[in-house]
């Protein structure tokens, strides 16, 4: 769509034209062609989607072409925000409270809000004002509450994946995640068996205590046949 931007304004147009909550879009920066540079091309296309009405639009401060491990371009965002009245979110690279605290006093310093995507699966308490907790901790309260929760064992798997650990701790506790099989496994590596065995048995009770209430149910039913 940012190659078809007739397109794309006439679907926002048609989104604005016909819900009542609110819209927004986001973009990447867009390459020069044309004689054009990058910024008159990114702007010309932001001015266009802000006339449509949407509430707020996010900047994704990378090319098409470029890789997520290439570096986000943080200088783009108040030259093209302060030519715009629209909200505008910016997005891209920012890990911790930190970087954001870095882009809000630089050049991300007219940004309404911002938006974190791939810091916040490496380590969800990057948003935590108190201070990030560390990987091993917040993957210990996840698969506590995955237990808690019965959730299916390769989805909790599969998140744990997701989150990141010290670079030089990865490799080594990756595998040792990799190779767990089952909840009792992931326990014993996080040292949670206790946890573990107790919501296993308050399972088992509760579980005992429908089946009675269903056989004394059952009974009741019979007795009054
Ligand atoms: C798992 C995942 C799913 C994503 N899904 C979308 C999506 O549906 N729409 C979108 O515009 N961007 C999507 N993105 C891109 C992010 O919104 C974001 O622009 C990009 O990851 C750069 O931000 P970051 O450096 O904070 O990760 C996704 C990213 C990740 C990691």
């Amino acid at each position: 769509l940012l190659e078809n931007q007739d397109v794309l304004i006439a679907i926002l147009e048609k989104l604005k034209g016909n819900l009542s909550i609110p819209v927004s879009c986001k973009i990447r920066l867009l390459d020069p062609k044309d004689n054009r540079t990058s910024h008159e091309r990114t702007l010309d296309l932001l001015k266009r989607i802000e006339s449509t009405g949407v509430s707020a639009i996010g900047i994704h401060c990378r090319f098409t072409h470029e890789r997520p491990r290439q570096p986000g371009h943080w200088e783009v965002f108040d030259e093209l925000i302060q030519e715009l009245r629209v909200p505008v979110i910016a997005n891209g690279d920012i890990w911790t409270l930190k970087d954001l605290g870095r882009l809000k006093n630089t050049t991300g310093s007219l940004a309404t809000a911002f938006m974190i995507a791939r810091g916040a699966q490496a380590n969800v308490s990057c948003f935590r004002k108190e201070g990030q907790l560390t990987c091993h901790e917040v993957m210990t309260e996840y698969i506590k509450l995955a237990i808690l929760y019965d959730m299916p064992y390769p989805n909790c798997k599969y998140t744990l994946m997701q989150m990141a650990y010290p670079e030089e701790e990865r490799i080594d506790f990756q595998k040792n995640i990799v190779a767990c099989r089952s909840y009792d496994q992931l326990a014993e590596l996080f040292a949670i068996q206790d946890y573990l065995q107790d919501v296993l048995k308050k399972r088992k009770e509760k579980a005992e205590e429908i089946d009675n209430q269903e056989q004394a149910t059952k009974k009741i039913r019979l007795e009054v046949i």
